[in-house]
């Protein structure tokens, strides 16, 4: 089937009060029903706060650093997304559900959703769960460029309409302020590996340690530092089966800004003016009131 290059760009609704897609909305019985299984792992984050990064960690402990298993397919193929799934103007693409589907257990998936839009059964069966957080605004540079790049996305806007959008939560899965908040209240409840893009940056192998002892595996000390050189931003920029250059091609523009942008703390700073800073801490500061939660956006 000859892929469409003029697909346009999708609009979004709200579920529950959180922005979808509307193939997002059309599936959406089928993701709510989704049935987990026990030894399933969920990779959960908010878009663009390092969830490629954390999938290709948790490969690599999960195949004790086999380099060549970690190429057996693309990210999207390893791990499937649950709740993605494109029109059929984009082409044949499996959805995440049938990915699911045929994956043979024990399986790792992954999710943007936010806490309370996970399907109920990965509660039910105790499922773990690792959650990747990134400050805000790096987090939203890397939304905008992403938008930019990617036409399975909304449109943007300019870079000062995004901005507002974000801080509004009227970007697709929703606000980021209530994701971090939503996922970081329920670490309490079940079991959740809480884990920052900072400080990922800053001490990956200590990151990779405590991913380690989550997934309850004991690894030689040669396999940990494999893990933390395969890992890397470099490494991973060039890495086909990761840098996401051979999936969604003609979807993707990797010309307009990579998958594999910069990879980096504090790149808010080159975009935001200082006034949409001042505006945007004073809005923040109130969104985040009362939360212990920390972030760090610049180290
Ligand atoms: P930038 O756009 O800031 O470069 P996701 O996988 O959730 O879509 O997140 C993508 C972001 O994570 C991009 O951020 C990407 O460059 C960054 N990233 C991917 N792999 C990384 C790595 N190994 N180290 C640091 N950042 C990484």
């Amino acid at each position: 089937k000859e892929l469409n290059l003029e697909f346009t760009r999708c609009e979004l609704d709200a579920v529950e009060g959180v922005f979808l897609t509307e193939t997002i909305r059309a599936n959406w019985n089928k993701i709510w029903n989704f049935k987990a299984r026990p030894d399933d792992l969920l990779i959960s984050t908010y878009a663009k706060a390092g969830t490629t990064w954390i999938q290709e960690i948790v490969d690599m402990i999960q195949q004790d650093a086999d380099l060549e298993k970690c190429k057996r397919a693309t990210t999207y193929k390893r791990h499937p997304f649950i709740e993605w799934s494109l029109p059929e103007s984009f082409g044949p693409i499996p959805s995440g559900l049938e990915l699911a589907e045929v994956t043979p257990s024990p399986r790792t998936l992954k999710t943007h959703l936010p806490v309370q839009l996970v399907p109920p059964s990965f509660w039910d069966q105790n499922c773990k769960v690792i959650y990747v957080a990134r400050n805000a605004k790096d987090n939203l540079v890397s939304y905008y460029h992403f938008h930019k790049m990617n036409k399975m996305m909304p449109e943007p806007g300019t870079w000062e309409e995004f901005v507002e959008k974000f801080m509004d939560g009227k970007v697709l899965w929703g606000s980021w302020h209530d994701h971090v908040k939503g996922w970081w209240e329920a670490k309490d409840e079940h079991r959740i590996l809480y884990l920052f893009y900072e400080d990922m940056k800053e001490n990956p192998k200590h990151e990779i340690q405590k991913v380690v002892r989550f997934l309850e595996k004991d690894l030689k000390k040669e396999v940990l530092d494999k893990i933390v050189e395969h890992t890397s931003f470099e490494k991973m920029k060039s890495n086909p089966m990761a840098n996401y250059t051979k999936e969604f091609e003609g979807i993707m523009n990797h010309s307009i800004s990579p998958f594999m942008r910069k990879g980096a703390v504090g790149d808010w700073k080159n975009h935001f003016t200082v006034a949409q800073n001042e505006k945007f801490d004073q809005d923040y500061k109130k969104k985040m009131a009362g939360t212990s939660l920390n972030f760090r956006s610049e180290l």
